[in-house]
């Protein structure tokens, strides 16, 4: 049965519903072919991410494999509301005792459109806090581990559970971080897109805290990227702890083929990727060196991937300067790195061009930290 069909409707365990994963925006083709690669064979990209149908197991399933996924939205029910005493009386009347704890605090997160007789947020949000605590005995709080998205649009009061909490790209194993470290979620989407698919070797001569080479050593590996968190599902009433730990359980994992190579001219970055890579429980297969990138020198045995994102002039350093960083760069992968594909992350084209490396028509514009940034990407050189 589909949500939208039937107002004050909640799925149980068996019973599918819409499920919304969050993409970087730019990304959602590439988590589709993530989503349809784990098995979500209904999985469409639409603005924003990608909608699949499924259980509360598909739920868990997908917080748990999907690397590139921001966080995962159950879109449990929904109901007309033309005015706030109707989206009151409806609240009320909700079944949110099927879905939420009375023990565990929520928070409500409203939006609303235009296109509503409803569009003041704040009312809409006091509405629906007001009848989880008076009809439903429920707590809210602000810094609640569980958030209920509302969106109002048409009229329509859609009710979605956030069911990841903290963002996915936390994937639980990594502490250290360096100055302008690359989202998880965003990096495992890059090397997507360069093509990477665990099968060759990763070298990363800007690597920071290594978030590139962990991530390729994971996918090499076949290790799920959710394996050592915690996720709001946990804390739901349709949470089931048996076959949590047997779907968690059942990871398949393999050595890798290949071996991955990172270097960063900071020494501390290099102690930061060596700790975080040993907390994922993959620093065997990663050797990491104090060295700057002019100083890279090509890896034994096969060609495979070269990914960084180098320093932006936006953020940290000074642009100037910066061309040198990157034409030095550029200079020592065309001298040791024949046959091999690069991927660089960078804020501007100008930066990307002074490599000198022949890159392809570069992707969609991806914002990442404030700044938008590009993949700019070559064929094997
Ligand atoms: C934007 S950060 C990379 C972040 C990294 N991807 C991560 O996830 O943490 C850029 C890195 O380039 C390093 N770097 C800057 N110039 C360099 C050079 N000439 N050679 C090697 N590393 C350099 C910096 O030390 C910094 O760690």
């Amino acid at each position: 049965m589909h949500l939208a069909a039937k107002a004050d409707y909640v799925p149980d365990m068996e019973d599918t519903f819409e499920i919304f994963m969050v993409a970087t925006p730019g990304l959602e083709n590439a988590l589709l072919s993530e989503a349809l690669e784990n098995g979500f064979s209904d999985a469409k990209a639409t603005p924003g991410g990608v909608t699949i149908t499924g259980t509360w197991a598909d739920v868990w399933r997908a917080n748990l494999v999907m690397r590139g996924a921001t966080r995962v939205l159950a879109r449990v029910g929904s109901f007309m509301a033309f005015h706030l005493a109707q989206l009151d009386k409806r609240s009320r009347k909700f079944p949110w005792g099927d879905i939420l704890r009375a023990d565990v605090p929520v928070r409500v997160e409203v939006s609303t459109s235009k296109k509503s007789k409803i569009y003041h947020a704040g009312a809409a949000t006091q509405r629906i806090e007001t009848a989880l605590k008076d009809s439903h005995g429920m707590t809210i709080s602000a810094d609640a581990p569980v958030a209920i998205k509302v969106r109002i649009d048409d009229n329509r009061v859609t009710i979605s559970v956030d069911t990841s909490g903290e963002s996915l790209h936390k994937r639980g194993h990594k502490e250290a971080v360096g100055k302008a470290p690359m989202r998880e979620t965003l990096a495992a989407l890059m090397l997507r897109e360069c093509g990477y698919d665990g099968t060759e070797p990763v070298m990363d001569p800007m690597c920071g805290s290594g978030t590139f080479l962990i991530e390729a050593t994971e996918i090499a590996m076949g290790l799920y990227p959710g394996r050592t968190r915690d996720f709001a599902f946990q804390q739901l009433a349709t949470f089931d702890g048996t076959q949590w730990d047997d779907m968690r359980r059942v990871g398949k994992t393999h050595t890798p083929t290949h071996h991955f190579t990172g270097s960063d001219r900071d020494a501390g970055a290099i102690r930061m990727a060596t700790a975080n890579a040993e907390r994922a429980g993959v620093a065997e297969h990663i050797t990491f060196q104090n060295l700057s990138a002019t100083d890279i020198t090509r890896p034994e045995g096969p060609p495979g991937l070269i990914i960084c994102n180098p320093p932006y002039g936006g953020r940290i350093g000074n642009q100037n300067m910066l061309y040198g960083v990157y034409a030095g760069l550029g200079e020592a992968i065309k001298r040791e790195c024949a046959g091999w594909r690069v991927g660089i992350v960078t804020s501007e084209a100008g930066l990307a061009k002074a490599t000198g490396l022949p890159f392809k028509p570069r992707g969609p514009a991806i914002p990442h930290g404030g700044l938008k940034v590009w993949l700019f990407q070559t064929l094997p050189l």
